[in-house]
């Protein structure tokens, strides 16, 4: 359906018309004197040099032409040609209806929907998740699940790091401490056997003690080389450990995104993509795009008009090895040639920015996209604790998203239980639920590319513009849509009524706005307006029932006009939350 705004403008247009006024100027927009009026025209101070007029005879001629409107209770000129608008509440009214009616409460689809594929996660296989991660997942699946809400076919793949020197590094540690694994027997021809040889708590703790033994000795990182190259190459052995070691780190990453509520479409990572790097790579030098400079085979992406350096996109190292770019390159390639996508998002830390800006240019220039395809980088600022500084453990090392979790949901639990009784279990579970709204609402209520402080205190807070004040909001909604029920009121086939108080009507236009808010944050790749928006809708709704005596009230028509209202505030709200990520409980 018509976006609220826009059928308001159209009527501000015609009366323009009418009175002979060029109609663009009737553009309505949000009053910002909301103590003067709900919205605003300024049409008439834009009309007074075209017309050689004094901008308030306009106003007065145009608000003249709307005293017959049915969507305006009152139009007021004032000066010096301001108008200021009111909307009659039945027509506020029957919009809101009409919402409910609609799927989507009316939002319109797009008229040709795009395939979209987002590219967010980036976890390195059995390598542990850090807060990084995290930034990528919750902002990545709320960008996936605004665009599907749009309308649009979404494809949502996590783009595992499953290939590089990490797992040559494994493997080292592995035969280091048992090499009579029969993966380690080069005349081994049997079949291997089913089981890994690890657990996923033993992968943890051997990554990084191989890791760090390689920084410490020269030889001991020569032979994860080497292992990472003889993987490559496809030694048996190698390859069989390293299918145990993506098994056992696959499940645990499912685990860890299915406690996220983060869900992907596609499981690929860098090493589904490794047989098609010698094709390109040819393709790439018959074409001439690619060329060798001090051995490396690089491809040129500056262009006249930068106003930075932009360095050559290395395809192949001097040794012949394929890079980062190399695999994204190839993934690009893949992408377009099974699903033909019209845009590919990806996400990551901004400090990847340069990097995507090469490699995307790469993927331009070399044809491996189509022109019409978009390429769009989200770069996300660090997540910093309260000092300011990247996001440490109390003791100083690098955060681990399991900790980081641990910690919010203890902090919550103790919320819940210090306020409320309810047993433990229930404590348990609902903390859960909306310790998960405290980090994502906090995270996706700055602006992607903005740093931002990650304060467990002000996350978790009951009050303010927090995940927690906006479950509880949709939780008081729904305790009094029960005590009315339980009370043998109804809540089927109930429509809503013309505003009595300034607060319901200030609830219902942002009720109305919903669809403007969709659009921007769909077109924008904005979550945060969505969190802007229902952080303003929940404000309206508490100013609402604060001054409301709902449950008591006796005049049975006024209430089912407000259980229509509650609906539509408590669907809109759980479906906004629901495209950030998180959902509400029962009880909190
Ligand atoms: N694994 C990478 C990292 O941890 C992120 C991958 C992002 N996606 C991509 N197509 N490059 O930094």
């Amino acid at each position: 359906m018509k976006k609220f705004l826009d059928l308001i403008s159209e009527e501000m247009k015609n009366a323009f018309e009418a009175a002979g006024y060029d109609r663009e100027l009737g553009k309505v927009t949000l009053s910002n004197r909301p103590d003067l009026c709900e919205y605003q025209c300024n049409g008439a101070m834009a009309g007074a040099k075209l017309y050689k007029k004094a901008p308030i005879m306009i106003a007065k001629d145009v608000a003249e032409r709307c005293q017959e409107s049915k969507i305006f209770q009152t139009v007021e000129a004032v000066n010096p040609g301001f108008l200021n608008l009111k909307l009659g509440n039945d027509f506020v009214a029957d919009y809101l209806n009409r919402m409910v009616s609609e799927p989507k409460f009316g939002l319109d689809g797009p008229d040709k929907p795009c395939k979209i594929i987002v590219d967010y996660g980036g976890p390195n296989v059995a390598k542990p998740l850090h807060v990084g991660h995290l930034r990528s997942a919750i902002i990545g699946e709320s960008i996936k699940r605004i665009a599907r809400y749009a309308g649009h076919e979404v494809i949502g793949d996590i783009h595992m790091g499953d290939w590089g020197l990490q797992m040559g590094l494994i493997i080292t540690e592995l035969k280091e401490r048992k090499p009579e694994l029969v993966y380690f027997d080069e005349c081994y021809e049997g079949a291997y056997p089913a089981q890994a040889p690890f657990t996923i708590t033993e992968l943890e703790e051997i990554y990084p003690a191989a890791s760090a033994k390689s920084k410490e000795d020269a030889a001991y990182k020569e032979r994860a080389m080497d292992a990472t190259l003889k993987l490559q190459s496809g030694e048996r052995g190698y390859r069989a450990l390293w299918k145990h070691i993506m098994e056992v780190s696959v499940n645990d990453l499912k685990k860890n995104y299915h406690n996220l509520n983060v869900d992907f479409d596609l499981w690929k990572g860098e090493s589904d993509v490794q047989d098609l790097i010698p094709g390109m790579v040819e393709y790439m030098k018959k074409e001439g795009y690619a060329y060798f400079s001090d051995g490396a085979l690089v491809v040129d992406v500056k262009e006249d008009t930068d106003t930075r350096e932009i360095p050559p996109c290395m395809i192949l190292k001097s040794d012949g090895a394929s890079l980062y770019n190399t695999t994204d390159l190839a993934t690009i390639m893949d992408r377009m040639e099974k699903y033909h996508p019209d845009k590919l998002i990806y996400l990551t830390d901004k400090r990847q920015e340069l990097y995507f800006e090469q490699v995307f240019r790469c993927a331009r220039k070399t044809k491996l996209v189509s022109p019409e395809t978009e390429l769009l980088h989200i770069g996300f600022g660090t997540m910093n604790g309260k000092d300011g500084k990247p996001f440490k453990t109390r003791e100083g090392g690098v955060m681990r998203l399991e900790l980081l979790i641990k910690e919010i949901n203890e902090e919550m639990y103790r919320k819940i239980t210090d306020n409320r009784e309810m047993d433990g279990q229930e404590a348990g579970e609902t903390a859960q639920v909306v310790a998960l709204s405290a980090i994502k609402y906090g995270d996706l209520s700055n602006q992607a590319s903005k740093d931002y402080i990650f304060d467990i205190d002000k996350f978790t807070s009951f009050e303010g513009d927090t995940g927690p004040y906006i479950l509880y909001t949709i939780v008081r909604i729904k305790s009094i849509l029960a005590k009315i029920k339980e009370q043998g009121g109804c809540l089927e086939g109930v429509s809503l009524k013309e505003a009595k108080s300034g607060a319901e009507k200030a609830l219902m236009l942002n009720l109305a706005g919903f669809h403007a808010m969709m659009e921007a944050a769909y077109l924008e790749t904005a979550p945060h307006k969505v969190c802007a928006y229902i952080y303003e809708l929940a404000n309206a709704f508490n100013r609402f029932y604060h001054e409301t005596k709902i449950i008591a009230e006796e005049d049975e028509e006024k209430k089912s006009g407000w259980v229509a209202l509650l609906l539509l505030t408590r669907n809109i709200l759980e479906t906004c939350t629901n495209l950030l990520g998180f959902s509400a409980p029962e009880r909190m």
